[in-house]
């Protein structure tokens, strides 16, 4: 996982690409680097408003480009400021469809000066993939991310 971390810091500290271009490489090298990670993408806040709009991804086209705080496992992140971890997407009430090979899912917020702007979203095709170490790695990912923001 630092392996991944120094690579991840290498892409935020580039001097030439924007944002979004550094947020899609960082969802391009997981999505290379952890097998379990079957669509990895970024939402963020609509300016003022109650609701999240998608960001740079990699993995299947999703109808869920909008999402309003509270549906879905992003929108109760986007309410809650927590990391969700889901082991089975099929236990969830609250839960939007992707894709249906989608078995588990985590979100980790991202804040900028204490304020929940974003997330990270992660899907996988399988049940219950995601550890502490997954848990850790993205939280720290969103931290710096936030401080790019
Ligand atoms: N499953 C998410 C929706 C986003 S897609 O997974 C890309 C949710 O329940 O919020």
């Amino acid at each position: 996982m630092s392996e991944l971390k120094k690579r991840i810091s290498v892409i935020l500290e580039a001097p030439e690409a924007d944002i979004n271009t550094k947020l899609l490489k960082i969802c391009q090298l997981l999505d290379q680097e952890i097998e379990y990670y079957n669509w990895t993408g970024f939402y963020f806040r609509n300016g003022d408003k109650e609701e999240l709009v998608l960001g740079p991804y990699v993995g299947a086209k999703t109808d869920h480009t909008t999402i309003p705080f509270g549906k879905g496992i992003c929108g109760q992140v986007a309410v809650s400021g927590q990391t969700f971890v889901v082991p089975d997407v099929h236990q969830q009430d609250n839960y939007l469809s992707c894709s249906m090979d989608t078995k588990s899912e985590i979100v980790v917020p991202i804040l900028k000066d204490g304020k929940n702007i974003g997330q990270i979203d992660i899907d996988s095709h399988k049940v219950n993939p995601f550890t502490k170490a997954d848990e850790a790695l993205l939280e720290w990912i969103c931290q710096e991310v936030g401080k790019k923001m």
